[in-house]
């Protein structure tokens, strides 16, 4: 599955950005680096750095939540 296109001028979709945040990248730059996204026409942009904060985010929070 590809998931939802997010850069059309790079084939880079919202799989791709929660992959490279597993992978490390913690930086819309890194993410551009790696992937070429909004390094085109830039239409992407507020959508890709939308889609790597809620990557970063879900990768801040615990693996597990203790009950108490
Ligand atoms: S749609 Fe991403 S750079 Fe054009």
């Amino acid at each position: 599955m590809r998931g939802m296109y997010i850069c059309l001028c790079n084939a880079v979709t919202d799989h791709d950005i929660r992959r490279e945040v597993a992978d490390g990248v913690r930086s819309f730059g890194e993410l551009q680096a790696r992937t070429g996204c909004s390094d085109c026409c830039g239409c992407c942009e507020s959508e890709a750095r939308a889609c790597l904060s809620q990557a970063l985010e879900q990768t801040a929070l615990p693996a597990f939540v203790a009950v108490a």
